[in-house]
């Protein structure tokens, strides 16, 4: 059952593949996005702590933000539905005069629809003072739901897969936009004896990240955690083939392969980029021979359709 004691661990599936027998790497894929249908990857492991928070608090329903195309408005307003309450999402731009897949999904959950201006968006604080007035005993959770709940949602993930593999993986790799996800992640193996190396793909172009992942990383753990002489952690940022959302035909590729391969489905904005990486990666030697890899899949399915509805049906569901 959802978020309950009763939960089932999303499964491992092990790759094989001759690019990874070529240096003796095993990889294993944590498959979150089976988490649940709409639920699903990192969104069912930031919401978790967040929803207990919203209960503990006596708060009725949930405010957030999004993109036309966001995951995370796709997952809240699921989540509205399963578990019971009402859900709004104020959205960057105008309305759109044809509704894509995920809003039109959004709005089938029962969320609450407000467009506001790209310029009006930016502006978080005023926004949420204004939404207020209109919804007083709801449940703010950021843009991407990345808050120090999320974190405690993703550390999660660390026990899970050292249960599942009956060892520590040498490497977890994941895809990354605010930097939440992986900050859980880093903060749990950090706790271990012997910490195991984090990789970040970032899915925007820049190189910020790793200072955002630096600041949630001092909100979240003890004071010696900082104190650490190595670090277990990185941030590749040469994976988001030209910057958020973008795209190219390698990538699609890539993607459509891999689903044929592997049964392995993937999307094009966050989990294709870093399975791209880790096998680039692999194959210029960059993880030492033997290692075992886990890359988590984030999930982000839903994406496809709405990429599929503007770019022409490029990638097989
Ligand atoms: C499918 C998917 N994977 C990865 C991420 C990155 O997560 P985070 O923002 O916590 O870095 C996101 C964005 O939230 C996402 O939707």
């Amino acid at each position: 059952m959802f978020f309950s004691e009763n939960y089932i661990p999303s499964p491992l599936q092990v790759i094989q593949d001759s690019r990874l027998t070529a240096q003796n790497i095993r990889l294993f894929i944590k498959r979150d996005d089976l988490l649940h249908p709409s639920v699903s990857g990192n969104k069912f492991r930031k919401i978790k702590y967040n929803y207990l928070e919203m209960k503990r608090l006596g708060l009725k329903g949930v405010v957030t933000f999004g993109g036309a195309f966001s995951n995370h408005i796709h997952a809240v307003a699921a989540a509205g539905q399963v578990l019971g309450f009402p859900t709004v999402g104020i959205i960057r731009g105008d309305t759109p005069s044809i509704s894509n897949a995920t809003l039109t999904f959004a709005q089938t959950c029962g969320m609450t629809l407000h467009f506001v201006s790209r310029s009006e968006y930016r502006d978080k604080l005023a926004l949420q003072e204004q939404f207020s007035r209109q919804y007083p005993d709801f449940y703010w959770l950021p843009e991407g739901g990345t808050n120090t709940f999320a974190l405690e949602g993703a550390a999660e993930i660390v026990p899970e897969i050292i249960t599942q593999l009956g060892a520590q993986p040498d490497y977890i790799c994941l895809a990354c936009g605010t930097g939440g996800t992986v900050s859980g992640i880093i903060s749990a193996s950090e706790k271990l004896e012997k910490p195991i190396n984090i990789v970040g793909f970032s899915a925007l172009k820049g190189d910020f990240l790793e200072k955002e992942v630096e600041k949630w990383l001092e909100m979240t753990s003890n004071p010696l955690f900082s104190q650490k002489i190595q670090k277990h952690w990185l941030i590749q940022n040469d994976y988001h083939f030209g910057g958020y959302a973008k795209w190219s035909m390698p990538l699609v590729d890539f993607i459509n392969n891999t689903k044929s391969q592997f049964n392995l489905p993937l999307d094009p904005v966050y989990t294709g980029k870093m399975l791209f990486g880790v096998f680039d990666l692999i194959e210029k030697g960059f993880f030492p021979k033997h290692s075992t890899i886990v890359a988590v899949h984030t999930g982000g399915l839903q994406g496809i359709a709405g990429f599929n509805q503007r770019f022409g049906h490029l990638i097989y569901l």
